[in-house]
């Protein structure tokens, strides 16, 4: 077994950042049309940095580990580093090529990030405006 399919196969059975954040800024929940899975993503900042982040998953080992490794990435990363990833991120991360089918599972938790991060602007923006 090659050294990036057993990295996925770890993050799989043992997610780093699995769980929920009780006192998260924002959180999103995500799923894939394509086959059901879910994500749900739970962050929070500080100072416009990513000071912590759990998710919780039910999905295939892809989408899973890609979660996993990227919940690693993204601590102490800006709020907009994190929204300029992108799916090369997500396969250089996980190390293998991805079909165009596993790139939905590979990009499940970035997308739930990033529309996490945004609805806390938008939220941010809002109550601004009317204060
Ligand atoms: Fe469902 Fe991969 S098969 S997210």
């Amino acid at each position: 077994m090659s050294f990036y399919r057993e990295k996925i196969l770890d993050h799989y059975s043992n997610p780093r950042n699995a769980g929920v954040l009780q006192d998260a800024d924002c959180a999103h929940h995500l799923d894939n049309p394509l086959c059901g899975d879910a994500i749900d993503v739970f962050v929070k900042l500080r100072d416009n940095k990513i000071v912590d982040i759990a998710f919780q998953a039910g999905g295939c080992a892809i989408s899973i580990a890609a979660m996993s490794m990227l919940s690693e990435k993204v601590k102490g990363m800006s709020r907009d580093a994190v929204l300029k990833l992108s799916e090369d991120d997500i396969i250089a991360l996980l190390g293998i090529p991805l079909t165009m089918s596993r790139i939905k599972c590979g990009t499940l938790g970035l997308n739930a990030l990033q529309s996490a991060i945004q609805k806390y602007d938008k939220q941010r923006t809002t109550k601004n405006s009317r204060s």
